[in-house]
C-alpha cells in the first residue's frame, strides 16, 4: 500500500470513529431569544462546560433564536469547549437573537413587501425529534418563556432560563443583566451630577424597564438622584415642582432626575408605540414629556434630557451577573439530567431552583410602592412626585 493510500484510509477511519462517537452522544439545542442582555454568553459557557465535563453530550446553538433551526438553509452551530472559551466577559450573545420571528409567528414575505405570519410550531417539534435533540434550552424573557411553555405543551422537552435587564419576572428574585444595566445607569448619573451642578441645570436621565421601574429605582438610589419617576408610582408634576422649589430655596440650584421609560403622570399613560400586533411596545418620550411639564409648571432652570437606551443592554456583564448566569447554565443542565422539563430556572431567597414554565410567565414583577426599597428612597429625600 502506498503512503497516500495509508493516509486516506487513516482519515476515513478517523471520520468513522468520530461519527460513531457523535452518534452515541445525546444532543441538546440551545437558543437565545428576545432582546439580548449582558450575561447570555456566560450562561452558554457554563452550560457547555458542564455538559462537556459530564461527557456524552453535544450542545448545538440555533442562530438568531429558533430561526437557525427553522431557516432555509438551517444554521445550527456546534458549541464545544473551544467555541465558548473565554466568552463569559463578552456582551451580547455569540449565537445571536431576534425579537421578530419565532415558531408561532414565522414571517413569510408577500409579493407586496408585507409579511404574513404562520405557525410552524408543530413542524419545529417534529424537526427536533428528527434531528434527535434530547432537550431544548431557551434563554429569554417573559415573551420567550411564554413561547417555551407553548412548545412544552406540544411535547418538546424544553427548559427555560430567564434573562432580562428589566428584572420583571415574578418567579425569580433577580435576572442576570439587571445589575449590569444598573451599573451603567449609575455611572451615567455620576457623570450627570457633576455637569448639572456646574451649570445649575436639571438633568433628566431616561432608563429602560418597560412597565417596571427596577432599573430606575436602583440607579436613583445608587447614583444619588433627587427625583425618580416610576411606572408603578404615577407622578403629580405640581408635587415635583414644590420639591424643586424647596431644594432651590435651600441653596441647591441643580437636580438630577431618573425617569423610567414607562413612567407617566397621574391620570396619564406611558408613551409606548406598538408597530404591529406581533411586535412589543416601544417606549419613547417619557423624559421629554417630563421636561416639558416642568417648563410649563414654571421651573426656570435649564433642563436637558439624556436617553440612555441600548447602552444599558450592551457590553460586558458585571461580576454579579456572570456568577448568576453561570449558575443558571449549570442548573439548566442539571434539570435536563433529571428529566425535569417544562421548568424555568430561578433564583429565589439565595437559592438556585426552578418553577414550572406556567408559573414563570404568569406573574410579572413590579416595584411595590410600599416596599422597603421605596421607603429607603423616600427616606433619603428622593422625590417620586406622589
Ligand atoms: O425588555 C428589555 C428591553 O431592553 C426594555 O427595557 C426595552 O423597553 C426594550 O427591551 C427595548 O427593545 P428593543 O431592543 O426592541 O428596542
Amino acid at each position: 500500500m502506498d503512503k497516500r493510500r495509508i493516509v486516506c484510509n487513516f482519515v476515513a477511519l478517523f471520520q468513522i470513529v468520530k461519527n460513531f462517537s457523535r452518534m452515541k452522544k445525546q444532543k441538546i439545542l440551545v437558543a437565545t431569544s428576545g432582546g439580548d442582555c449582558p450575561g447570555l454568553n456566560a450562561v452558554l459557557r457554563s452550560f457547555v462546560k458542564r455538559a462537556d465535563l459530564e461527557g456524552g453530550w453535544e450542545v448545538w446553538g440555533s442562530i438568531q433564536s429558533f430561526s437557525g433551526l427553522l431557516g432555509q438553509p438551517q444554521d445550527l452551530r456546534l458549541l464545544d469547549r473551544k467555541a465558548v472559551s473565554g466568552i463569559h466577559i463578552k456582551g451580547g450573545t455569540i449565537i445571536g437573537t431576534t425579537k421578530s420571528s419565532g415558531p408561532f409567528n414565522w414571517p413569510i414575505k408577500q409579493a407586496d413587501g408585507t409579511f404574513k405570519y404562520i405557525d410552524r410550531s408543530d413542524e419545529m417539534v417534529q424537526m427536533c425529534r428528527d434531528i434527535g435533540f434530547a432537550a431544548v434550552v431557551n434563554i429569554g424573557g417573559d415573551g420567550s418563556q411564554a413561547m417555551s411553555k407553548r412548545l412544552f405543551d406540544k411535547g418538546l422537552p424544553i427548559i427555560g432560563i430567564p434573562k432580562t435587564i428589566d428584572n420583571d419576572l415574578g418567579a425569580t428574585d433577580v435576572t442576570f443583566g439587571f445589575q449590569s444595566a444598573v451599573d451603567i445607569a449609575t455611572e451615567a448619573l455620576d457623570r450627570l451630577v457633576s455637569t448639572a451642578e456646574s451649570h445649575n441645570r436639571i438633568l433628566i436621565l431616561e432608563v429602560m424597564g418597560k412597565n417596571s421601574g427596577w432599573i430606575a429605582l436602583h440607579s436613583a438610589i445608587a447614583g444619588g438622584a433627587e427625583i425618580c419617576l416610576l411606572p408603578e408610582i404615577p407622578y403629580d408634576i405640581d408635587k415635583v415642582k414644590s420639591f424643586l422649589d424647596a431644594r432651590f430655596e435651600g441653596g441647591k440650584k441643580f437636580a438630577v432626575a431618573v425617569v423610567a421609560e414607562g413612567a407617566h403622570p397621574q391620570g396619564g399613560d406611558a408613551l409606548g408605540v406598538q408597530a404591529s400586533e406581533l411586535s412589543s411596545v416601544r417606549f419613547e418620550g417619557a423624559a421629554q414629556r417630563f421636561a416639558q411639564e416642568l417648563k410649563q409648571a414654571g421651573v426656570e432652570a435649564g433642563i436637558r434630557c439624556t436617553i440612555l437606551g441600548h447602552v444599558q443592554r450592551g457590553g460586558s456583564p458585571v461580576p454579579y451577573d456572570r456568577v448568576l448566569a453561570s449558575q443558571y447554565g449549570v442548573k439548566a443542565f442539571d434539570l435536563i439530567q433529571e428529566g425535569k422539563f417544562g421548568q424555568m430556572v430561578t433564583y429565589q431567597s439565595n437559592k438556585v431552583s426552578s418553577v414550572p414554565l406556567e408559573e414563570a410567565i404568569s406573574n410579572p414583577k413590579f416595584v411595590d410602592p410600599n416596599s422597603f426599597l421605596v421607603h429607603t428612597a423616600k427616606s433619603i429625600n428622593i422625590c417620586f412626585g406622589d
